[in-house]
């Protein structure tokens, strides 16, 4: 297998090859940072989506959903923190002209030193066998401490630094730490600036009654505009969540990672509303949820890791990542914060409506706190697409790449493959079509040789194909191969639908 870089690469041009994700407007050469999801793309992002929703708003009685629209009050974004605090520091290399953020070349410096503490944890773990003790190691070994130091040393400067907005403290600490650029291999940056990441643009005539108004940078206000209009009309008793899926937008100052950072990308975002001084159970809550959620894909829990805020955003008392192994390495891919009651109390100071919730069993009124799930789903696209793809050499010698989609997810679930285009096979194909359309995206594909077809199937990850043969018009029966396994059995055609939700359903 190739390297990470090269896998990452390799991901990328199978996903446009075969129909997953094209950029945008590439006609014109591309937009920055911008996708279009192809035909089987959207069909799988379609899926994560609906799984999503069906885990958190079918399965859970006490959540409900809501599709509030991208543009909003202005106002809004003033109560939210976003004009005022929602910007990235970003520094600029004078020679390779590459624009950076500031806080991820000193969060992926303080990784390394991180990585080269868990190298000499993972060294003595061998050498001491079972009776290691880590904590202890950890604890004395005395380079461990030396490295723990050092990072105790950057982020004891570095939080403090952005909190007090000292860019140039900022700056200071990149050269300090020797922090050089990727591209050029130089220390000549220029100061550091805060650059907010919000889209504008005008509302109404340009010229009569212009109104400058955001592209939402997140979905969660529209959840907290309409808490009271969601309570109230469906009847909420906290604790209880609102659900809600949609297009989010940022004006992302590095932005070179594929779908892991867009500028137009969408969310799935979950506000669960609390009585104050609950908060802190329902965080710890909804982390394991999430992360049970994210394992329920079927992807190791090897891939996954927890990462706690050491510098928390403007409106959380904890938060914490869920981490995902990229091919670009551990990145966020879920975010579960704390935010009180910040959002709601912003709102009605800046609205100047009451926004209450009257809590019958306590017989008083409060405004309640929040515990919030938000997920992106072009990066757990990205998640799936990348630890699906596999390059394999078979018995006889060929190659073959496929993606190992989980069934449910996956794009095409069933492909019905007539032998040869004639003999009465393309018929007896359209019967079972007919019999699995209704439950199942299905595929029906009756060029080119068998062998090619399987070939094609396995890299769009299609779980299921079906093979109509001559066998069939003699005895009803039809083979059924297994995209990982690539075994084939016979079954009756009557029981082809059975059969096939049985395997999806696992
Ligand atoms: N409402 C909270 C919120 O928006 P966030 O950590 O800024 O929190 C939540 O974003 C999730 O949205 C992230 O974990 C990530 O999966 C996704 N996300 C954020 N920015 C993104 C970007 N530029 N491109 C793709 N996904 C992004």
């Amino acid at each position: 297998m190739a390297n990470n870089e090269e896998l990452f690469k390799k991901i990328i041009s199978h996903a446009k090859e075969y129909g997953f994700v094209f950029p945008s407007s590439e006609l014109y050469d591309g937009l920055s940072a911008v996708y279009d999801y192809g035909p089987f793309g959207v069909e799988l992002k379609n899926n994560i989506r609906e799984y999503w929703w069906k885990s958190m708003v079918q399965y859970h009685e006490n959540i409900v959903g809501l599709d509030a629209a991208i543009f909003m009050h202005p106002t809004v974004w003033k109560a939210s923190g976003h004009v005022d605090a929602f910007s990235d520091p970003m520094i600029d290399n004078r020679d390779s002209k590459k624009r950076y953020r500031a806080d991820v070349l000193i969060e992926d410096h303080i990784q390394k030193t991180e990585d080269k503490i868990s190298k000499e944890v993972e060294k003595a773990r061998g050498r001491f066998g079972e009776t290691f003790d880590e904590k202890m190691y950890r604890e004395t070994n005395p380079r461990v401490k030396e490295y723990q130091d050092k990072i105790n040393a950057v982020k004891n400067r570095f939080y403090p630094a952005l909190e007090r907005n000292d860019l140039a403290d900022v700056k200071l600490l990149i050269e300090e730490l020797g922090i050089v650029c990727p591209v050029s291999g130089t220390k000549n940056w220029t100061e550091v600036r805060q650059f907010n990441l919000m889209f504008s643009t005008q509302m109404g005539s340009v010229n009569e009654d212009a109104n400058e108004i955001y592209l939402r940078p997140e979905t969660a206000q529209g959840i907290f505009v309409n808490f009271l209009n969601v309570q109230k009309t469906a009847r909420m008793k906290i604790p209880f969540g609102i659900a809600q899926t949609g297009k989010a937008f940022r004006n992302e100052i590095v932005a070179r990672q594929f779908l892991f950072r867009m500028r137009e990308f969408e969310q799935m975002e979950m506000q669960f509303f609390v009585r104050p001084g609950e908060e802190m159970k329902w965080y710890e809550y909804w982390k394991e949820e999430r992360m049970k959620w994210h394992l329920s894909l079927g992807i190791p829990a090897s891939k996954y890791r927890f990462h706690d805020h050491d510098k928390l955003a403007h409106y959380a008392n904890a938060a914490a990542d869920i981490e995902f192994e990229f091919p670009i390495g551990f990145k966020e891919i879920e975010g579960i914060h704390s935010r009180t009651d910040f959002d709601l109390s912003a709102h009605q100071k800046f609205s100047g409506r009451k926004i209450q919730y009257f809590d019958t069993e306590q017989n008083e009124g409060y405004v309640p706190y929040v515990v919030e799930t938000s997920i992106g789903l072009d990066r757990t696209f990205l998640a799936v697409l990348s630890h699906a793809y596999r390059e394999e050499k078979l018995e006889d010698g060929s190659d073959r790449v496929v993606l190992g989609i989980p069934a449910k997810l996956a794009p095409i679930r069933v492909a019905v493959l007539p032998l040869v285009k004639k003999d009465g096979l393309p018929e007896k194909a359209r019967e079972i079509m007919d019999k699995l359309m209704y439950d199942h995206r299905c595929f029906y594909e009756e060029k080119d040789t068998i062998g090619r077809r399987y070939r094609r199937m396995d890299a769009l990850g299609t779980p299921y194909c079906i093979t109509i043969d001559h066998q069939t018009l003699q005895d009803n029966t039809v083979t059924i191969r297994d995209r990982d396994t690539m075994l084939q059995e016979r079954i009756t055609m009557d029981e082809v639908s059975a059969v096939v939700t049985k395997k999806i359903r696992g």
